[in-house]
């Protein structure tokens, strides 16, 4: 069975799809792409159906050369039963995807995104919605360190 990561942010448009492609890219470059699945929801309805924001979008298309693929939708209970990890964005994230949870038997699956990262120190993966283009890019600095800590943990699982 793969293992299964879910990526999770507010909206579903920025944050949790770069996380999402940035690390599918990771897992293909690494010739693990059988064996990890990663898909992305956000904790709020705002954006259901939409593609990533197109300022995230170039970020990763600039700094990475890659598309961002994706379709918004929510985050649900069944998540907890369907995923292995469950990567909050922030801690307003974090809070949100254990208060859908109505046991806390499903606790242990939710981990922060920076846990993961060795070079960056900032705890959270700041929202860069209402902000400039610095925030997209650090978005991607941030991700791409946070993956790379990620897919070790993974493949040490494995
Ligand atoms: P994300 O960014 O959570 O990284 O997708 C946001 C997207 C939309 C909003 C806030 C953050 N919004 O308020 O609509």
């Amino acid at each position: 069975m793969p293992y299964k990561l879910l990526f999770v942010c507010l909206g579903n448009i920025c944050r949790s799809p770069s996380a999402e492609n940035i690390m599918n890219y990771l897992i293909e470059q690494a010739g693990w792409s059988d064996r990890i699945i990663c898909d992305s929801a956000g904790t709020s309805s705002y954006h259901i159906g939409s593609s990533p924001d197109r300022r995230m979008s170039a970020a990763a298309a600039t700094k990475l050369g890659i598309k961002l693929h994706g379709q918004a939708r929510q985050f649900h209970q069944q998540d907890f039963q369907d995923f292995d990890l469950i990567l909050a964005m922030d801690r307003a994230n974090y809070e949100d995807i254990l208060s859908v949870a109505r046991t806390e038997i499903y606790d242990h699956k939710v981990r922060l995104m920076c846990e993961f990262c060795s070079r960056h120190t900032l705890k959270e993966v700041p929202d860069p919605y209402y902000g400039g283009p610095d925030g997209f890019n650090q978005v991607i600095d941030l991700l791409v360190d946070a993956c790379e800590g990620l897919l070790t943990y993974v493949i040490n699982q494995q």
